[in-house]
């Protein structure tokens, strides 16, 4: 497959990469490298620095690789940013996507798999682990400007016949995950602790999340290409609930460190439980994690403590 990743310089899009190209498919990026970094490129892939909210920038590329495919990653991914921007948020992940979709259609893409978000979709449910069929009611503009997305594929396939796979993601981490944005928890603990820091847990670190494994993303990414069937909306988590205090001490365990837990204040708006239901996803496209959080928290540790 010819497979176009947008996005594919961040933390899941360089994953995804990794994923595509060791199951020899041909990869093609298109990154304006604002969150997403050189080093995470894979040198198989052909890059292309180019803005997803430039369409004439974007339509070059299609003209000139034709791809099959497209996983579309690239994103404004920040809950707190798009609270304090949500101008920029919806140029990026509502225009920007309009701009994929558009040139999707008009280049005959044959599918087209779209990183949508679990959690800032159905916010604090009173149904966990949470299903697809669930009311999705977002409370900050990313979960608007995602479940927008959601609604404009829907919209291209009526028009356009444009068939495409939803995946909407838990709490991911793992390897390569940015340290220093307000997301990725993981991320912020691995990287004090690999430094013999104290990290600040947010109140009485009580509030629960999805946790799953950045290389089960991928691979959820890879059987939605390949997968014949269109039209889906697939949750791609656990379904289990994880507390912020017991990230912290499994890496506590993992790191070997002696360093107590400190709480701070409590983050005003924080969700307080999140858990997605996955089982139509394992039951349609034989999808589960593989992953157990003990052992992603282990190899994400070590890729901090060896950067
Ligand atoms: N990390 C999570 O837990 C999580 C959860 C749910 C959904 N998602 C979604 O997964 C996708 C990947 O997120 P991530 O965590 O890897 O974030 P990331 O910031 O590491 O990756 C996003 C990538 O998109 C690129 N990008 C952003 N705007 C662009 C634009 N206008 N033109 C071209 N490239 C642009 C960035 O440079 C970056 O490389 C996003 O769509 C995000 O909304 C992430």
């Amino acid at each position: 497959m010819k497979i176009l990743v947008t996005g594919g310089a961040g933390f899941i899009g360089s994953h995804i990469v990794d994923k595509l190209i060791e199951d020899t498919n041909e990869v093609i990026i298109i990154d304006n490298l604002s969150t997403g970094k050189k080093e995470n490129l894979n040198s198989k892939a052909k890059f292309y620095q180019a803005d997803i909210k430039n369409y004439e920038e974007i339509e070059k590329v299609f003209e000139q690789e034709k791809p099959e495919y497209i996983c579309h990653q690239a994103a404004h991914a920040s809950v707190p940013e798009s609270v304090k921007d949500p101008i920029s948020d919806a140029e990026n992940n509502i225009l920007g996507s309009i701009n994929i979709f558009k040139l999707a259609s008009k280049y005959n893409v044959k599918k087209i798999v779209f990183a949508s978000t679990g959690g800032a979709l159905y916010g604090d449910a009173d149904v966990l682990p949470t299903p697809e069929t669930y009311e999705a009611k977002p409370v900050s503009p990313y979960g608007v400007s995602k479940l927008a997305a959601e609604e404009y594929l829907y919209c291209f396939n009526f028009l356009n016949k444009l068939n495409y796979t939803i995946l909407r993601y838990a709490n991911v981490y793992g390897p390569k995950q940015d340290p220093f944005g307000e997301a990725g928890v993981v991320a912020i603990f691995c990287q004090k602790i690999a430094n013999n820091d104290q990290p600040i847990i947010n109140g009485d670190g009580k509030c629960t999340r999805d946790y799953v494994y950045v290389k089960d993303i991928a691979n959820a990414n890879l059987s939605a290409l390949k997968s014949e069937k269109s039209q889906n909306i697939y949750n791609v988590g656990t379904g289990i609930q994880t507390d912020v205090n017991t990230i912290f001490q499994n890496l506590i365990k993992i790191s070997g460190r002696n360093i107590p837990e400190k709480h701070g204040p409590a983050r005003i708006g924080d969700q307080r439980t999140s858990a997605i239901d996955s089982s139509k996803i394992k039951q349609e496209l034989n999808w589960e994690p593989k992953v157990k959080l003990e052992d992603g928290l282990k190899e994400t540790y070590e890729w901090f403590k060896n950067k």
